[in-house]
């Protein structure tokens, strides 16, 4: 018998001009922005809105806002950056700014639609990220997504005061499609 697919819950969309004020009070929560820009900055208004300036007219990288379905609430983002397209690569990031949100899947529904896009629109072989090794929660999200540890970048991370290791992980296009088969739009 065929197993029931997955339900997304989640949709991405471009990022819009109005996004800067729920990204601005994401970036300066300390337990967000610490995983999301590595070292503790202090960002303005204006900077943040420039930042979305830049995303939206940013032709090479991907930069989308998460939303829920349901409520069209955005909640989070994605990324795609440094692509390579002799190596057909890419680097996948991640956040989701609502904590109270966490745990219940939503960043895996938008890390599947994010590999969707990496893989069967931009013809991808390969993508990767960087993850703290002590960042379990993420771990524990992209190996739910397939992706596979390749390696340890030893004290690559100064964060809090401390050198932290980092984690290599990545995803093959075959990996992704083993992957897909679960879901459903
Ligand atoms: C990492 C992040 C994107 C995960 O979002 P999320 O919506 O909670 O992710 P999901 O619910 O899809 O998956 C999280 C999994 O980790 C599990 N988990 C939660 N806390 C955990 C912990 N301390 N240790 C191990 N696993 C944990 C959850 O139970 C869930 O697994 P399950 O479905 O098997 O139960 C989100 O926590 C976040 O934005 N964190 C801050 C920024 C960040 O770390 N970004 C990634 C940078 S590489």
């Amino acid at each position: 018998m065929e197993k029931k697919k997955k339900k997304i819950r989640v949709y991405l969309r471009a990022l819009e001009p109005e996004d800067y004020a729920k990204l601005h009070q994401w970036r300066n929560d300390e337990e967000i922005g610490r995983l999301f820009s590595g070292t503790r900055r202090f960002t303005s208004t204006l900077n943040e809105k420039k930042w979305v300036e830049d995303k939206i007219f940013d032709k090479e990288n991907v930069s989308c806002a998460v939303c829920l379905k349901e409520t069209d609430e955005f909640i989070g983002c994605m990324f795609l950056y440094d692509f390579n397209y002799i190596n057909r690569s890419a680097c996948g990031s991640s956040f989701i700014g609502v904590k109270e949100l966490w745990g219940k899947g939503y960043a895996t529904d938008a890390k599947v639609l994010s590999l969707k896009h990496a893989f069967h629109d931009k013809g991808l072989e390969r993508v990767w990220a960087y993850v703290l090794a002590d960042n379990n929660r993420s771990l524990r999200m992209l190996e739910k997504c397939n992706y596979k540890k390749e390696g340890l970048l030893r004290r690559a991370n100064y964060v809090d005061g401390e050198f932290k290791d980092l984690y290599v992980l990545s995803i093959l296009r075959e990996e992704f499609d083993e992957l897909w088969e679960q879901y459903e739009l």
